[in-house]
């Protein structure tokens, strides 16, 4: 009998969208870690870019580009641009004035793209910043961005049970700063970005869920992509890549220091585009 060779798991290539900073810049304050006075270097900020973007190819993955537009400096932030599940594309409505043309900007090129199934939100939401899938639920934040009638409209438009979490601290504005997801099954999250009502809902749902530390946080190292093996993490977190190297995980370490100047991290950087049949 022939048995099969032992092989190191492959993860499904996923598909991911994502937009070069080639605007990038920290001109307003609308989260606790941009300050226009700092300065940014832009092409510091392009070649870390341009490394997470090679490395997701690396790894087997396809990454598409969305057309950066000037005068849009958190265009680079591609999670914000909306959420597609099933290849259903529900469309981002941003909170604030500075970034509110990137919502259309990013419904055209779903439309372009070939896309379907769009849905213009009636509701204030920034994709996937705030709407974190999973398995079995999609888990989705408020109190900063994200308006709760968002997640209803979610709920709806995707068919996909919508749980709302409320999160508390400003540093962690967006729910992808504050828990991450490296498998659809199990979620690491800072309980300190919560509310207690939310903690005790995460904990129901996932008692199993590794807690993080403030240290790892503060790092943004919430702010990482999974493709269910492979982990890119922000080279800072390092309690969180040996807990994660723990369970079996392989991880990446990127250097995002630059677009953290915005607020930024890996995640921010990515929208998935969980979409089999659009390629
Ligand atoms: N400066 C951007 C903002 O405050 C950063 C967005 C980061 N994106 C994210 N998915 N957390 O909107």
């Amino acid at each position: 009998m022939i048995r099969p060779l032992e092989s190191a798991p492959v993860a499904p290539p996923r598909h991911y969208l994502m937009c070069r900073p080639t605007h990038f810049a920290v001109e307003y304050t609308i989260n606790p870690w941009m300050n226009p006075d700092a300065g940014v270097d832009r092409r510091r900020a392009i070649r870390q870019w341009e490394a997470l973007r090679d490395l997701y190819r690396s790894l087997g993955h396809r990454v598409s580009e969305i057309e950066p537009i000037e005068g849009l400096p958190d265009m680079v932030f591609a999670a914000n641009g909306g959420l597609v599940v099933d290849g259903r594309v529900y469309g981002a409505r941003f909170a604030s004035a500075e970034r509110t043309p990137e919502g259309p900007a990013y419904l055209d090129w779903f439309h372009n793209a070939g896309y379907t199934r769009i849905k213009e939100p009636k509701h204030v939401n920034e994709g996937e910043g705030d709407f974190i899938t999973l398995d079995e639920v999609i888990l989705a934040a408020t109190g900063f961005r994200t308006e709760a009638a968002a997640h209803q409209e979610a709920e709806r438009f995707l068919g996909r049970p919508v749980v709302t979490l409320q999160l508390v601290d400003p540093r962690f504005y967006h729910l992808d700063t504050a828990l991450f997801a490296p498998s659809g099954d199990r979620v690491v999250y800072y309980p300190g970005a919560f509310s207690e009502g939310s903690r005790r809902v995460l904990r129901s749902l996932y008692p199993d869920a590794i807690p993080a530390t403030e240290a790892d946080a503060a790092v943004l190292g919430l702010n990482a992509v999974s493709d269910g093996h492979n982990v890119v993490l922000a080279a800072e977190a390092v309690d969180l890549a040996d807990r994660l190297r723990d369970l079996g995980y392989a991880v990446h370490p990127v250097q995002m220091g630059e677009l953290r100047k915005a607020g930024g991290g890996a995640k921010c950087c990515t929208l998935e585009l969980r979409d089999p049949s659009v390629r």
